[in-house]
């Protein structure tokens, strides 16, 4: 008999993003996924999809080196904080409170067994959307973008952990999360866990890292409203010059439309669609998938990519497979900002930083080649590396 489910985790909120090229990652996730920034505070930037009720949806924040920063989830009340947060610190987890960001108050941060950062919060900020952002219905957080993917909201995030066993005893017990399907070794050791919180069939899915590094990421995905959109956002990849790793395809395990692409900063974004799919059950009995069922591909038969197995950020060295994908010519996206502005970035540049980047955000002209539009911003969006901006 399965015990009363615990529902202290009312949903994952947001997740920060680390890269060393931040300028085109914000300008992957605006451009092509269709979010916006909302606002900058030193290396970071934070943007927002546009059905997030919240202020914002993804952090990214400059970094040496790719990977996930702090995730952060929302308690379902003062009191369902409070419990969570004496759960973690009974096991020794804890790292205490701060103040919290941008329109997320006071946040209990800790790490979940295998060093990934959370922020666990109920005070929260509703977003409230600029005029030229209303959205035509008042219960939508902003105005669809019409831009790119248009991803809706944050799904799940798929961490790489060294040890899942490990996983599999914080989740239940510590954040109150439930196992709802797993992939389960020869030897009767799970190599992937996929726990809810809410009644979404997973919110934080754990894969074993196959170089036994703690606290990297596998992929933070993202939901759109349709299947369909998924398509379109492969089109959408596919013209910008973003690295196209699988898909799109269905999932065996739970049954989820998806795209994965690496973002410019290397870390791997999934497009997802679960369609209607929801585990209402209270007494929901985990699904178990054996290695010979994975062996047999995605649902429709689809194999699984190798790099889908030894692709993580941050990289772990030379020796790996996680290193980017050839660099295409040039990244171009299209910025729908009204100017006709067409803009081409590279994907992958050079480690050097250029002087655009060190004064990006100013008031620029365009290039002396280009027609003259005095005052215009300039999207140049360089990163370490530096782009260009060439008019239509
Ligand atoms: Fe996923």
């Amino acid at each position: 008999m399965t015990s009363e489910r615990c529902r202290d985790i009312a949903h994952l909120s947001a997740v920060e993003l680390r890269t060393a090229v931040p300028e085109q990652t914000i300008g992957f996730f605006t451009a092509l996924m269709g979010m916006t920034e909302v606002a900058r505070d030193g290396d970071s930037a934070y943007l927002h999809a546009w059905d997030d009720y919240e202020r914002f949806t993804v952090k990214v924040t400059g970094a040496p080196v790719s990977g996930i920063g702090r995730t952060w989830l929302r308690a379902a009340g003062p009191a369902a904080l409070r419990r969570r947060v004496a759960a973690i610190e009974e096991r020794g987890l804890g790292q205490g409170w701060t103040g919290g960001e941008q329109g997320i108050g006071r946040t209990y941060l800790f790490r979940d067994p295998d060093g990934h950062e959370f922020g666990l919060y109920w005070d929260t900020e509703w977003y409230e959307a600029p005029a030229d952002a209303r959205p035509a219905l008042k219960n939508q957080a902003a105005a669809f973008p019409g831009r790119g993917a248009n991803v809706r909201r944050i799904d799940h995030v798929n961490y790489l952990a060294a040890d899942i066993p490990a996983i599999d005893s914080f989740l239940p017990g510590v954040l109150g999360a439930r196992l709802t399907e797993q992939i389960v070794a020869d030897d009767g050791v799970p190599s992937a866990v996929w726990y809810h919180v809410s009644d979404k069939s997973y919110d934080l899915v754990y894969t074993s890292d196959w170089t036994g590094t703690a606290g990297r990421l596998h992929h933070v995905a993202f939901a759109t409203d349709q299947r369909e959109d998924i398509l379109r956002a492969a089109d959408v990849c596919l013209e910008a010059g973003v690295h196209i790793e699988t898909g799109p395809h269905k999932h065996a395990i739970q049954q989820t439309f998806f795209l994965y692409v690496w973002e410019p900063g290397g870390n791997r974004v999934e497009l997802c669609n679960a369609g209607a799919r929801l585990l209402l059950a209270p007494d929901w009995r985990p699904v178990s998938w054996s290695a010979a069922e994975r062996a047999k591909g995605q649902a429709w038969g689809l194999k699984t990519i190798d790099t889908f197995h030894t692709h993580g950020t941050p990289p772990v060295g030379p020796g790996d497979t996680t290193r980017l994908p050839p660099r295409p010519a040039s990244f171009k996206l299209f910025v729908p900002n009204g100017s006709g502005m067409t803009l081409f970035l590279n994907s992958y540049p050079p480690a050097r930083r250029c002087r655009r980047a060190r004064t990006a955000g100013r008031t620029r002209t365009a290039r002396p080649s280009s027609p003259r539009r005095p005052g215009r911003r300039c999207l140049r969006s360089c990163g370490p590396g530096g782009g260009s901006v060439r008019w239509p």
